[in-house]
């Protein structure tokens, strides 16, 4: 499998050094309350599993589902997002995990969907951001790293559902795609 893949551009030591003080830097900023983490499926499955055992508070898990890329390596520019949320968010203080942050369409659409429900606060982490591919203007609050415009996969990101198990962030060859 790894002859799929460019560069390795984040080794799991990488992540898993710099999820340690996402982790800590949370878990300052929310000290003495009761934070809910609102994973975005699928992509931010293995963040927050990771993510949330470096977070010394009491939380609630809960996971919302959002989708765009299907078979693709460029956003179709359309989020298929659950119109209604299905459990109490308001008054919460709420913190958004999601994968990456790419044109800012998911994570804009998300962030309405929950604001709507009046939560007491309502934050962002992302692994990853891309910024040279932003469409919508969106600045996350907390970011793993800054990740180059390439399209990456593994620590969760799929294509076409694979290589979401990969332990590490590479960058998928453009054959593999084109
Ligand atoms: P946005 O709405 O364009 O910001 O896209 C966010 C979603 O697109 C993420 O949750 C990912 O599922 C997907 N995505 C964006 N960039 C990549 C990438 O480089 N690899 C895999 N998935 C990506
Ligand atoms: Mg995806």
């Amino acid at each position: 499998m790894k002859d799929d893949f460019r560069e390795i551009l984040f080794t799991s030591e990488q992540i898993a050094e710099r999820i340690k003080e996402l982790g800590a830097e949370i878990t300052k900023d929310y000290a003495g309350k009761k934070l809910m983490l609102l994973g975005v499926l699928k992509g931010c499955f293995v963040f927050l599993a990771d993510i949330g055992r470096h977070i010394d508070l009491d939380c609630e898990i809960r996971f919302l589902t959002a989708s765009s890329y299907g078979f693709s390596s460029v956003s179709s520019g359309k989020v298929n997002i659950e119109k209604e949320i299905e459990f109490n968010v308001s008054g919460r203080d709420v913190l958004i995990i999601e994968d990456i942050l790419d044109s800012g369409i998911t994570l804009t659409a998300l962030h309405a969907l929950v604001a709507k429900n009046k939560p007491a606060s309502l934050k962002t982490c992302t692994l990853l951001d891309k910024p040279e591919r932003r469409q919508v203007p969106f600045t996350t609050d907390y970011t793993g790293f800054i990740c180059p415009n390439e399209f990456v996969v593994g620590y969760g990101l799929d294509y076409g559902e694979s290589y979401r198990n990969l332990p590490y962030v590479a960058v998928l060859k453009p054959e593999i795609y084109s």
